[in-house]
């Protein structure tokens, strides 16, 4: 059993519409992170398509140059980050689940960006690598929190038995309240 922590999708409009996650667009650790994502998308498929899941207000997107841009399709469950995330940029931002979604077609690059603690991440890395086209790339992001280290452990055990990690940075953002990194991975479907 994969932990999961429980957010309904309720939940995350009244954060998204009180501001809550407003930060993710603005504090300089979380824009670096982006980069870094950004940076990762143009090098393994600088033309391809990319799916964001639980992209939120599209904070990626501010560091996709315009060609990734008309190639992305960004999906969230809040219907409220995606109505937001709409305000910002025309691009194409679905309300649906990540357990949920469907697609007959493929993606190159399938980016899992500080969500999957909010899923059972097994069955999701799973059900999106099917989605993923040959010799494509996941990109994840989670942030290193000590109360989660232990589920974070867990999810890089996951992605270490059906992926190969191609790229890994640690980014760390230092503040008077303490530090906070996050560990950003590309990974390819293991070769069988
Ligand atoms: C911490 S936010 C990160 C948002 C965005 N990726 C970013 O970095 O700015 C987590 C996001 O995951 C979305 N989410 C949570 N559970 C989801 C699910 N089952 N399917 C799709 N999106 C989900 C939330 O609505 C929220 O926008």
């Amino acid at each position: 059993m994969t932990e999961v922590i429980k957010v309904s999708g309720d939940t995350w409009n009244l954060e998204y519409g009180k501001g809550k996650w407003t930060y993710l667009e603005k504090d300089p650790g979380e824009q670096s992170r982006n980069a870094i994502i950004a940076i990762y998308c143009k090098q393994f498929a600088v033309d391809g398509k990319l799916l964001d899941v639980g992209c939120g207000t599209g904070s990626l997107c501010d560091f996709l140059l315009d060609k990734q841009k008309e190639n992305y399709l960004g999906i969230d469950i809040s219907a409220e980050a995606i109505r937001l995330a709409n305000l910002k940029r025309n691009l194409t931002y679905i309300i649906e689940s990540a357990e949920t979604f469907q697609s007959d077609e493929k993606f190159d690059i399938i980016i899992f960006n500080e969500v999957l603690y909010y899923v059972d991440y097994k069955k999701a890395l799973k059900r999106f690598s099917e989605f993923l086209a040959a010799n494509g790339t996941i990109i994840i992001s989670v942030y290193k929190n000590p109360a989660i280290s232990e589920s974070l452990e867990k999810i890089w055990n996951v992605t270490d038995s059906m992926f190969e990690t191609m790229e890994h940075t640690i980014l760390c953002k230092k503040s008077n309240s303490g530090a906070l990194w996050w560990d950003i991975k590309a990974l390819k479907k293991k070769e069988y």
